[in-house]
C-alpha cells in the first residue's frame, strides 16, 4: 500500500505543486487549507486529491484533522509543513496581530502538526518531515521582521527534531525556497518586485513551485534516508549559505 502524505497549505501556491507531485510520485496524499473553499474544491475537482479544511495554529483542530485523515486513509508517513502567510510592514509600522499571525501560523503551525504525527511515526520507525522555511529566514527581509523570524524558527525546529528522530527512522528536514511565482510574491508592490528583488536573482527569473515540489518528493523518498536536519536552499543563487 502507498504512503499517506498530509501537506498543509497543499491546495495553492507551491503546497498545490507539492500535492500534485507526490501524487504523481505514487502517495496517496491529502491537502490540508485554511480559506478558499472555492480554490480548494477546484483543485481536489482538477487532481483527485481530497481536501481538508482546518487552521494550522490551532492545536486542538491540527489532532483532529490528522485522526480524521489517518481514520480515512491510515497513517501519515510523511508530513509536509508547507502552510504559510505573510503580513509585510517595516517594523515601525507592524502591528502586534501581524507579528502574531505570522507566527502563529509559520512557526506554531509546524509544532502543532507535527505533534500528531510524531508518536505514530516513532512506533513505526518510520517517518519523514518536511518544513517549508524561506530564503528569507537565512537572510533576513526588510518588511518581514515577522515572517524572516517565524522562517528561522522553522529550521532550528528542523535541527533539533532531526535529532530526536533519528534514531527512530523518522527523517526532518528544511526547504528554503527563494522567490517562487505564486501568488504570494506576486502581491509584492510590481516596482520592488521588478526592481528590487527580481534583479538580485542570477537565474534571472522567479522560481517555479514545482521546482520546490520536486525537492519534497526527494526528501520523502527512501533515496534520503541518510538526509536530516538539513536545509535545502532552491534560490536560483539568490543567497548561499
Ligand atoms: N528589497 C529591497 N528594497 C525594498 C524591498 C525589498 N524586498 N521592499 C521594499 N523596498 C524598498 C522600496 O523600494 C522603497 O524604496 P524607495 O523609497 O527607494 O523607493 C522602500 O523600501 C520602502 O518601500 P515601500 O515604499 O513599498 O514602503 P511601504 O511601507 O509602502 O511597504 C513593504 C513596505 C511592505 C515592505 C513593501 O515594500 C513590500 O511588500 N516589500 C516586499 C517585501 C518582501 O520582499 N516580501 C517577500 C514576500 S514573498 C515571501 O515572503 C515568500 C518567500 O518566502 C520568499
Amino acid at each position: 500500500m502507498s504512503r499517506v502524505a498530509l501537506v498543509t497549505g497543499g491546495t495553492r501556491g507551491i503546497g498545490a505543486a507539492i500535492s500534485i507531485a507526490l501524487k504523481g510520485a505514487g502517495y496517496r496524499v491529502a491537502a490540508n487549507y485554511a480559506g478558499n473553499d472555492e480554490k480548494a474544491q477546484a483543485f481536489s475537482e482538477v487532481t483527485g486529491v481530497p481536501v481538508f479544511k482546518w487552521d494550522v495554529s490551532d492545536y486542538a483542530a491540527c489532532a483532529a484533522g490528522v485522526a480524521k485523515i489517518e481514520e480515512a486513509f491510515g497513517p501519515v508517513e510523511v508530513l509536509v509543513n508547507n502552510a504559510g502567510i505573510t503580513r509585510d510592514a517595516m517594523f515601525h509600522k507592524m502591528t502586534p496581530s501581524q507579528w502574531t499571525e505570522v507566527v502563529n501560523v509559520n512557526l506554531n503551525g509546524l509544532f502543532n502538526m507535527t505533534h500528531p504525527v510524531w508518536s505514530g511515526m516513532r512506533d513505526r520507525n518510520f517517518g519523514r518531515v518536511v518544513n517549508i522555511s524561506s530564503i528569507n529566514a537565512q537572510k533576513g527581509q526588510m518588511g518581514q521582521a515577522n515572517y524572516s523570524a517565524s522562517k528561522a524558527g522553522d529550521i532550528g525546529f528542523t535541527k533539533a527534531l532531526a535529532q530526536e528522530g533519528a534514531a527512530k527512522g523518522i527523517t526532518v528536514n528544511a526547504i528554503c525556497p527563494g522567490y517562487i511565482g505564486t501568488e504570494m510574491v506576486r502581491a509584492i508592490p510590481e516596482k520592488v518586485l521588478n526592481e528590487r528583488i527580481i534583479p538580485q536573482i542570477p537565474v534571472g527569473r522567479l522560481g517555479e513551485p514545482e521546482e520546490v515540489a520536486r525537492c519534497v518528493v526527494f526528501l520523502a523518498s527512501d533515496d534520503a534516508g541518510f538526509i536530516t536536519g538539513s536545509t535545502l536552499s532552491a534560490n536560483g543563487g539568490q543567497f548561499f549559505v
